[in-house]
This record gives C-alpha cells, sequence and structure tokens, in this order.
C-alpha cells in the first residue's frame, strides 16, 4: 500500500516541479536549498531500511532505545527457536508452580497442532508495517478512534477487549488477539490467538483447547474447547517475556512479570515499523476503567497503575517519538 517506490515518483514529479520553478519563476536560491535540505527528500537517494514514511522503529538510533531494543530476540515460538537456555527455564519456572511437564514433549505436541515455522522476520526497505495496540482503557469512550485504529496493517487486542457495539471508539478489525487461559475468549477464523504462556500448563492448555479439550482448569476452570483459526494460533516465546522483564524493565523480584498490555506494545514494537497506541492508562479525570464496564460512580483516582516503570518506559517511548500514544477522553 504505502510503497517507497510510488512515493519516490510522486517526489520526483515534485522535484522536477520545484527546478522548474526555480528556473522560471526565480525562486531565491536560499528558499530552493531549503526545499532540498530536507530528510525526504534526502530519503530518495538512500535505501531505507523500511518503507514508511514516518519512521523505521528498529532503525532508530536513539541511543535511550538502541540500549534496550534486540532485534535478534525472537517474539514468537518456533519447531527452530524452542529449547530455552538454563537462565530462561530457571526464570520461567520460578514464576509458575512447580509442574511435572516436559517441556520439549510439551513443544512437540503443540507444533503437532499449530504452524512451526517462523513468523514476521520480514523487516527490510520494502516493508511498512503500521500496528495499532489497542488496550482495554475506558479513555476509549467517546474518542472516536475505531477508523483510525482500523486504517492500521495489524490491529492488536488484548484478553477479552469487545468490539462489537463499540466500534466508533475501538475499531472493527482484530488481527491479533494476545491472552492466556484464564482470559480467553472465543475468536472469528480470521484473527490471530496470541498466546501468552506464563507457564507450561498455558501452553498445554491451548493445544488442548484447539483439539480435544482435556485441560479443563488451569489456576481456575478456563475454556476447554476454544473456537479459533488453529493455523493462525502463535505462542509468545519465553525467551521474549524474560527479555522484556530484565532488559526493558530491570524488574529484580523473581516472581513478578511484566503486565499483558506492556507485553503487547513489545511485541507491537518487535514484528512493525510503525506502533500507535490506544487505550492505555487513565481517562482525562484519572479514572482507570474498561471501555467495555460502567464508569465507576466516584471518580477514584487509584493511580495504583500510574506511577510503575512500565508506564515510565512508555512515556520515554512517546517522547523519543518512537510511538505515539492516543490519550483518548
Ligand atoms: C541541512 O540540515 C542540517 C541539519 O538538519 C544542517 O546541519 C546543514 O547545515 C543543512 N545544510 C544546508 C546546506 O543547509
Ligand atoms: C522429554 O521429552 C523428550 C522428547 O519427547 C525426551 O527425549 C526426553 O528424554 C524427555 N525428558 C525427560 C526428563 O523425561
Ligand atoms: C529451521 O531452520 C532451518 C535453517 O535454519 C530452515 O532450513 C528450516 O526451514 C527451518 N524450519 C522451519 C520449520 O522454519
Ligand atoms: C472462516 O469462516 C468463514 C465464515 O465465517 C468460512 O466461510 C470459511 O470457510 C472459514 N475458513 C476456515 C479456514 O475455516
Amino acid at each position: 500500500m504505502r510503497s517507497c517506490k510510488h512515493m519516490k515518483i510522486v517526489f520526483v514529479v515534485l522535484l522536477s516541479a520545484i527546478i522548474s520553478s526555480v528556473t522560471l519563476c526565480k525562486v531565491p536560491y536560499d528558499q530552493f536549498k531549503h526545499l532540498m535540505n530536507n530528510s525526504i527528500v534526502e530519503r530518495l537517494f538512500h535505501e531505507e531500511p523500511c518503507a514508511c514514511m514516518e519512521r523505521c522503529l528498529a532503525a532508530s538510533d536513539d541511543e535511550w532505545f538502541t540500549e534496550r531494543f534486540r532485534q535478534n530476540v525472537p517474539p514468537l515460538l518456533s519447531l527452530n527457536n524452542s529449547v530455552l537456555p538454563d537462565n530462561i527455564y530457571t526464570w520461567w519456572q520460578s514464576l509458575q508452580s512447580k509442574s511435572q511437564a516436559n517441556y520439549s514433549q510439551v513443544i512437540q505436541e503443540l507444533f503437532s497442532v499449530i504452524p512451526g515455522e517462523g513468523h514476521y522476520r520480514d523487516a527490510g526497505p520494502s516493508r511498512c508495517r503500521t500496528c495499532a495496540v489497542v488496550g482495554n482503557s475506558g479513555n476509549l469512550v467517546g474518542s472516536f478512534y475505531g477508523p483510525l485504529i482500523d486504517s492500521h496493517d495489524f490491529v492488536m487486542r488484548m484478553n477479552k477487549g469487545p468490539v462489537e457495539g463499540y466500534e466508533k471508539d475501538v475499531g472493527s478489525r482484530t488481527t491479533h488477539r494476545i491472552m492466556y487461559p484464564e482470559s480467553a475468549t472465543h475468536l472469528d477464523n480470521t484473527t490471530h490467538l496470541v498466546l501468552l504462556p506464563f507457564k507450561i500448563l498455558d501452553i498445554q492448555w491451548v493445544t488442548s483447547a484447539l483439539t480435544d479439550g482435556t485441560v479443563k482448569r488451569t489456576r481456575y476452570k478456563v475454556i476447554d474447547k476454544l473456537q479459533a483459526n488453529k493455523d493462525k494460533v502463535m505462542v509468545i516465546h519465553p525467551a521474549f517475556m524474560h527479555y522484556v522483564h530484565t532488559t526493558w524493565l530491570h524488574i529484580k523480584s523473581r516472581r513478578s512479570y511484566p503486565s499483558t498490555g506492556f507485553l503487547v506494545l513489545m511485541f507491537a514494537l518487535h514484528i512493525c515499523d510503525e506502533v500507535n497506541v490506544f487505550g492505555f492508562g487513565a481517562n482525562s479525570k484519572g479514572t482507570w476503567h474498561h471501555y467495555f464496564e460502567k464508569m465507576p460512580k466516584s471518580f477514584k483516582r487509584t493511580g495504583k497503575h500510574s506511577g510503575g516503570i512500565e508506564h515510565q518506559t512508555i512515556l520515554e517511548l512517546q517522547e523519543r517519538q518512537l510511538i505515539s500514544v492516543y490519550r483518548g477522553w
């Protein structure tokens, strides 16, 4: 859609127009020089890391960003990358109650049900993938962001955040829905289920929920048979969760992990060229609630989620113009 080639043709035409106006209408040379010294014009003569006009995330040379961003950490499990280094396996185990399951066997079973090839390792000069990360915040109510959200290549939603009845504010497309067994919801067959595996049992659950439905409980009773297109199921890599935990959030405590919203944002950062964020944080009155739930009667500022390092990191990403955050209403 946003092919660089087309833009180049447009700019070559524009340039010719400018040059003719310089020669014909005697536009002052300084002004012409100013026009020439424009990053967009400069881009005509360089091979760009991606085809987006606004930004190419992964290629940013922002120092704060490059200190943290690791392009080579795979965000998704595949047949080829499923072996976990000891330190990561130990960390992942520490998040969950002891499991007797054999990890490599669980992975084998998973990839006998869902596709095992790698995904989205296709960054390059001809790709401009725009992504909307849509949280569940009440600040979406009355925002009229629907069409804007839907205009992205990928629209990522999380957990049970509904679309039906909220289209004008949250959009109607969902390309990816990120969830874990306890937050699962049925999907249509065009949406990618992206599983966040907080424990081995979560991977066993997704295998089961797409086949015979034998896993009926995780922390508590969960959906045992899930409607979803199993050819579109993906699983976030435990090593990716570990990387977000340590490299982005510097979390010291062993038994805590990043929030779903933050993990989805990081996932988007690693597979998209341009990321826009919707439905994160409180509304303009400082109220925290879900857009699909009634507004609390008293506008109580909980503030509990607001001061954390995740929030700081999102602000920093925005300040450095690496992402755009749409604050809603
Ligand atoms: C072009 O812009 C850069 C910074 O954006 C500046 O350092 C440089 O002097 C400019 N060159 C000309 C010819 O104006
Ligand atoms: C786990 O499963 C793999 C493959 O199914 C097998 O080779 C391995 O011996 C098993 N490990 C243990 C500790 O049972
Ligand atoms: C695994 O990687 C090898 C080479 O690295 C590649 O030839 C093969 O196609 C990959 N398999 C899958 C399922 O992606
Ligand atoms: C997906 O669903 C549509 C209708 O809802 C159906 O026509 C189509 O065959 C389904 N595709 C697959 C792969 O199940």
